[in-house]
C-alpha cells in the first residue's frame, strides 16, 4: 500500500529500526525494491531526485507506475521527492502523488532554510504529504567534504529548526557524503552528535549518503537514532555489477536478459540491506497506522 513517509518513519522511530530509501530511475529498480520489501516483510521508501526525474523519467510517466506497484504491495511503501530545492518542483511532486517531499535548503543561510521549509510544510501537510528537511550539509564524497565537521548539524540550531518548521523528519550531517568515497576510505561518523540530536529532537532522523558507509557504521547509526537511510550509488552499482557478471558469463546476452539480471541484482542488494538496518520482518509485527492518503 502507498502511505505517507511519516507513517513509515514514525513506526521506525518508535521501534528503533532503519528504513531504506532507494533512488530509483526506472521501473526495474522500483519493482526490485518493492518486491524485496514484500519478501522481507519490510517497509520501503522509493525516491527520485529532481535531476533524476528530468534526466531519466518524466513525472507523468513514472508516477503512475510507482503508485500502481506500491498499491499492489503487501507492505507499506512511501514515495519521496529527494533533494527538492525549488517551489515549482515541490508543488509538481505533491500534485503528482508523491507521499513525501524533501526540501533541501541546507546550503542556504539558516533563516532562509527555515522559511523555505516552513513554506513547503504549509503546502504539503494539508495534502497529507509529509516533509523531510536538511540542516547542516551533507556534501559530495568526491569533494572530500564529508570529512570536515564544519557543516555538521548543530544540536541547538536543530531544536530551533524543528520547532519552527514542523518538518516530519530531519536529514542530519554527521560525517557521510553522497557518492563514492576514495577507494578504501570508510567515513568516520560522529555518533556522539547523533545521540545528542536524537535526545534533543525525538523525531525520525535521516542519513544521506548511505553508500559506502560500511556495515558497522550503518548498524551503529540505526542504533543511534537514524530511521531513514538514503542509498543511490550502491544501488546503481549493484545493477551494473549484475550486468557485468552476466556479460562475463555470456557476452551475447541480449538487452532483456541484462535488464532482468540488473533487476535481480538490485533486489538481492536491497534484501541484504534491509537485514543490516533491521527493517526485515517489521511489518508482520507492526501495529501500523498506514497514514494512507485515501
Ligand atoms: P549515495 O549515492 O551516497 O548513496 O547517497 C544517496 C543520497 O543520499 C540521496 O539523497
Amino acid at each position: 500500500m502507498l502511505v505517507s513517509m511519516k507513517a513509515i518513519l514514525d513506526h521506525a522511530n518508535e521501534n528503533n529500526y532503519g528504513v531504506m530509501s532507494m533512488n530509483c530511475i526506472n521501473i526495474e529498480m522500483v519493482r526490485a525494491g518493492i518486491e524485496a520489501a514484500c519478501e522481507e516483510r519490510s517497509p520501503i521508501i522509493i525516491q527520485m531526485g529532481c535531476g533524476q526525474i528530468s534526466k531519466h523519467a518524466h513525472l507523468t510517466e513514472i508516477v503512475p507506475v510507482v503508485k500502481e506497484l506500491a498499491e499492489r504491495a503487501t507492505v507499506p511503501v512511501a514515495y519521496n521527492l529527494d533533494h527538492g530545492s525549488n517551489l515549482e518542483d515541490e508543488i509538481r511532486a505533491i500534485q503528482a502523488g508523491f507521499t513525501n517531499v524533501m526540501i533541501d535548503a541546507s546550503s542556504l543561510p539558516y533563516e532562509e532554510n527555515v522559511q523555505r521549509t516552513k513554506t513547503i510544510v504549509s503546502l504539503a501537510h494539508p495534502m497529507g504529504v509529509s516533509v523531510e528537511a536538511e540542516l547542516g550539509h551533507v556534501g559530495q564524497a568526491a569533494d572530500g567534504d564529508g570529512r570536515t565537521d564544519d557543516m555538521y548539524t548543530n544540536v541547538e540550531q536543530a531544536k530551533d529548526f524543528v520547532a519552527r518548521t514542523g518538518c516530519d523528519a530531519l536529514a542530519v550531517a554527521i560525517g557521510t557524503a553522497h557518492g563514492n568515497y576514495p577507494k578504501g576510505f570508510v567515513p568516520k561518523l560522529d555518533f556522539e552528535r547523533l545521540h545528542e540530536l536524537k535526545e534533543a529532537l525525538g523525531i525520525p532522523l535521516v542519513l544521506h549518503g548511505g553508500s559506502g558507509s560500511g556495515e558497522e557504521n550503518l548498524r551503529k547509526a540505526v542504533a543511534g537514532g537514524i530511521n531513514k537511510i538514503n542509498v543511490c550509488t550502491d544501488a546503481f552499482a549493484a545493477a551494473k555489477a549484475g550486468m557485468l557478471e552476466l556479460l562475463e558469463e555470456n557476452p551475447n546476452a541480449d538487452f532483456l536478459a541484462l535488464q532482468m539480471k540488473a533487476e535481480a541484482s538490485v533486489k538481492a542488494f536491497v534484501k541484504d540491506y534491509m537485514h543490516i538496518i533491521g527493517s526485515n520482518d517489521r511489518y508482520v509485527y507492526a501495529d501500523f497506522d498506514s497514514g494512507s492518503k485515501e
